[in-house]
């Protein structure tokens, strides 16, 4: 099957300063998305995923500079390279809001609180409708209704503190959807909410995504919503990507010591006992990220003088399915 790119991160390196020093908070990740698909991208707290998601919109902090590599949106034929864009310039807002478009995990992030949600799903309508004649207000009300608000035209002239957590979850989709954008960023949508609102905006977002024929980003550290919501799966550490699969190969046949680690993780619920392994050690300090693969510190098959100080190389295990680990380069060489 021919896929088409519509984003592609290639070796992309976003640093922080601080007093304490440089974090590299994403550090060489590669990683491509594919028309319509779910892409989730996994990994314990303060791996990336984040800084990975405000890399690609451009809405870095002050202290954080996308320092090497390229992330370039594809559209119509049309390439352009957002590493090359200032994050205010004409250019770049109008990718952002309206090519690619993301929502928090707190939906609060995203509204105003002086204004009421109405006003400002019109005003995303109405900066990116192409047909000034279109009734953004009435445009606004569908959006909300789509995402199955109740009483959405008494709704929209809510403040976003009048709305429970669930229906500002419901009011944020809305938003970041009222502009049919190529691309949805979702960092964590979900840990905010209870497990019936959570599967509710889940299954929400993926409806959504059909309709209006969207990629979607969901970043988690939750692999239940990862095997539930997703097609391919890249799992992060420290800033790099380890493992990239289909959802199936990654949960049937994980390859990386570090993704097999954080299967096992999962409590398993066997009769009435529930199993938990832990991942042995504490995630290194990112001021000090180790030599060579980031996880050899933790890792069960470590392999000393190669693994503490080489950076792995990509394995392709299939066509779909690449690892960075030295315990797999054999398995290429052989297959050369
Ligand atoms: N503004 C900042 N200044 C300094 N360091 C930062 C800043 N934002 C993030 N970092 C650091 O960058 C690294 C990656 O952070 P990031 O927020 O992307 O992690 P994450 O994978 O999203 O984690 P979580 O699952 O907890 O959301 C962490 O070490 C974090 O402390
Ligand atoms: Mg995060």
């Amino acid at each position: 099957m021919d896929k088409n790119t519509v984003l592609e991160i290639s070796d992309l390196h976003t640093h922080f300063k601080s007093k304490e020093g440089t974090v590299r908070a994403v550090d060489g990740l590669s990683l491509s998305l594919y028309e319509d698909e779910v892409l989730g991208i996994v990994g314990e707290s303060g791996c990336g995923k984040s800084v990975t998601a405000q890399s690609i919109l451009n809405i870095l902090p002050k202290n954080g500079k996308i320092v090497s590599g390229q992330i370039t949106y594809f559209n119509k034929g049309q390439s352009q390279e957002i590493t090359s864009l200032l994050p205010e310039s004409k250019e770049m807002r109008s990718i952002r809001g309206k090519e690619i478009s993301m929502i928090f995990q707190e939906p609060m992030t995203s509204f105003s609180p002086v204004h009421t949600i109405g006003n400002q799903i019109v005003e995303v309508v109405e900066l990116h409708r192409d047909d000034a004649t279109i009734d953004a207000r009435a445009q606004a009300i569908n959006m909300l209704e789509l995402t199955g608000m109740p009483n959405a035209s008494e709704i929209i002239d809510a403040y976003p503190h009048n709305l429970s957590g669930g229906m500002r979850q419901r009011a944020m989709i809305a938003m970041a959807l009222s502009c049919h954008p190529k691309i949805l960023i979702a960092d964590e949508p979900t840990t905010a909410v209870d497990v019936t609102i959570q599967a509710q905006v889940l299954s929400l977002m993926l409806d959504m995504r059909n309709e209006l024929n969207m990629s979607v980003i969901i970043i988690t550290h939750d692999l239940g919503v990862v095997a539930e919501t997703t097609d391919r799966v890249a799992v992060m550490y420290l800033g790099k990507v380890m493992e990239i699969a289909t959802v199936y190969e990654l949960f049937d046949s994980p390859k990386h010591p570090y993704t097999q680690a954080l299967i096992n993780s999962v409590p398993k619920t066997s009769g009435e006992i529930t199993k938990l392994v832990p991942i042995t050690g504490t995630v290194p300090n990112p001021y000090n990220i180790p030599a060579g693969c980031p996880f050899h510190t933790r890792c069960p098959d470590f392999i000393p003088g190669v693994c503490d100080e080489e950076s792995p190389i990509k394995t392709n295990i299939s066509a779909d399915h690449q690892v960075w680990c030295f315990k797999h380069a054999d398995e290429k060489k052989q297959e050369n």
